[in-house]
């Protein structure tokens, strides 16, 4: 074991881990960024479709990109924060062409738009339908260039708590199996979603809750955690994600009459209202008979294959490979999947958490700027505007307290955790088993649609995994990569996770956003204009409440 010592510590290598890096370094702080896998293997290289930014010399103006926030998260988001992203944007997209990002460009050479769903205005700025990758691999230039220390192959087993604050992580160094004390004054967790709570997702198989389950375990307020968004259009099959973007340049979704069915639930703004109303609608349409093999389409063919190839070419790629469909030649069967988590660790508008010493940013955190259901495009935005501030903050906390003692005996918990693990004889359970079984059941019973019973199903389901799990046997007892380890450590993760999802979506009484139960089909703004809070207990979580903060636009009756 060795010790390690840094002012912050950022906890994952995606788009707000990095943003984050960046800023507490340019603030003078020693910084150190943690991450699983290769920085540039991080979850965000999958972005695709662009980013939000409503820029003043576009006449376009941020009251309208927050309006279209606001209205998208069915009125839960936190409009001072969402005030703060959409203000902010501008700033932050011209600030990444500079450090390199190369936009593409429309027909007069100026940055290019393109309309996504939820908004009347064209304000997606993109990199064809690889933003992510392209956003990504020019931070990771910025931290190269900045020799900031980055633990690569580390993964975080637990936050070290003194006397109620956070004063560093504990980790595994995978190459070689040790468990390593690296002590901090501040502690930035940007470890992305949850996704592979679920089973198909679009996420990649890093996506494991890590950090919503460390800030959880850690005594961490954790928000609206039943607010899963499912996006409309993943493959059948595999859940792998076809961008929105298609719709935004103006793709079609057809049902099996070959009928644009989009008309009959949202006339106005058809395939580009908000996700959760279009999923839903094409879930009720594959739901009532008007689906092929539980899929509607998209249809691309209209658009021409020199658009296709220049502006999605790699939906094209993964359509060929993954579908065999030539998308300017046929539609492709597509469903609602799971995609993403409104809900995460409770941040103010700089990251804090609920724990001195511990800050969030990203898809982890809950700012909250998405609410009850995310625009596309706004989780980059999320990634770049809260991961700086979060970084700039925790900087400021490091040269605000001073070093501050952690008994070393921090690491028996884990290290026995580990060691039971890999000491038990290998027993008919395994970890790929119990992820399938969690993983399938919340995509039964805590999906598009929900209700009382099956949610009930899915808690219950949960927690008889759990007991399995603390019974599990690692099969693999080496020291050097233990995958198998890794794998069973991002398990508990993810079951915690599950498990606050559940509890959250049992606990609110009404439908909004993503949150929509079949058997409680309106929204309740009287009773449940309120977010959701769970704490870690040792019997589950324990639900609370918080207020929402409206500033400017009151809760409308939602329509597109
Ligand atoms: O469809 C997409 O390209 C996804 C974008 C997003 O989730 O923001």
């Amino acid at each position: 074991m060795s010790v390690y010592q840094h002012d912050v510590i950022v906890v994952g290598a995606g788009l707000a881990g990095m943003r984050a890096t960046i800023a507490a370094q340019s603030r003078g702080a020693n910084v150190a960024m943690i991450s699983k896998v290769h920085p540039v293997r991080s979850h965000s290289n999958a972005a695709q479709g662009g980013i939000n930014a409503a820029l003043t010399s576009r006449g376009d103006s941020w009251e309208d990109h927050a309006l279209a926030t606001v209205k998208g998260s069915d009125y839960l988001a936190d409009q001072d924060a969402v005030e703060v992203m959409c203000q902010e944007a501008g700033a932050a997209l011209i600030e990444l062409e500079h450090m390199g990002v190369i936009f593409s460009r429309d027909e007069d050479g100026r940055l290019g738009t393109r309309r996504f769903g939820g908004q009347e205005q064209a304000r997606t700025f993109f990199v064809a339908d690889i933003t992510g990758a392209a956003m990504l691999h020019v931070l990771y230039e910025q931290i190269m260039h900045s020799k900031v220390r980055v633990y690569e192959e580390w993964f975080v087993t637990s936050l070290v708590m003194e006397d109620g604050e956070c004063r560093g992580v504990v980790a595994i160094e995978l190459m070689t199996g040790q468990l390593h004390l690296i002590k901090a004054k501040a502690v930035i967790l940007a470890t992305g979603g949850s996704g592979r709570v679920y089973e198909p997702t679009t996420n990649g198989m890093v996506v494991t809750a890590d950090g919503h389950a460390l800030a959880y375990r850690a005594g961490a307020a954790i928000m609206d955690m039943e607010m899963v968004q499912y996006h409309p259009t993943t493959l059948k099959g595999n859940g792998v994600l076809i961008t929105e973007a298609a719709r935004g340049e103006g793709a079609y979704l057809l049902n099996s009459d070959g009928d644009r069915f989009m008309q009959k639930y949202a006339p106005h703004m058809m395939e580009l209202a908000s996700r959760d109303v279009v999923s839903r609608s094409e879930q009720t349409e594959i739901n009532e008979g008007r689906g092929v093999d539980g899929c509607v389409f998209l249809d691309l063919r209209h658009l021409g294959r020199e658009l296709i190839e220049t502006k999605l070419s790699y939906i094209q790629e993964v359509a060929g490979d993954f579908a065999n469909v030539d998308l300017s030649k046929q539609p492709i069967p597509i469903r609602p999947g799971n995609h993403y988590i409104m809900g995460g660790i409770k941040t103010d508008v700089h990251g804090a958490t609920s724990i001195p010493g511990l800050y969030a940013a990203g898809e982890c955190a809950c700012v909250s700027v998405h609410g009850a259901n995310r625009l596309g495009a706004n989780s980059l935005l999320d990634t770049i505007i809260f991961g700086r501030r979060a970084g700039e903050a925790a900087a400021a906390r490091a040269t605000e307290v001073g070093d501050k003692p952690v008994p070393e005996s921090v690491l028996s918990v884990d290290k026995e955790a580990i060691r039971s693990f890999l000491s038990r004889k290998p027993n008919k359970d395994m970890a790929a088993k119990i992820r399938l079984e969690m993983g399938e059941t919340m995509n039964e019973h805590v999906a598009v649609f929900r209700n009382e019973a099956g949610m009930q199903t899915a808690l219950q389901t949960i927690r008889q995994l759990r007991e399995r799990y603390a019974e599990l046997a690692v099969q693999d007892k080496g020291q050097v990569f233990n995958t198998n380890l890794l794998f069973t450590l991002e398990l508990g993760f993810m079951l915690d996770t599950a498990e606050i999802i559940c509890a959250s979506a049992l606990a609110r009484k009404e439908s909004r956003g993503a949150h929509f139960r079949t058997d409680i089909p309106q929204r309740d703004d009287a009773n449940w204009l309120k977010h959701t809070l769970a704490y870690f207990t040792q019997a589950g979580p324990r639900i609370d409440y918080a207020p929402v903060t409206i500033t400017r636009w009151q809760p409308q009756v939602r329509s597109y």
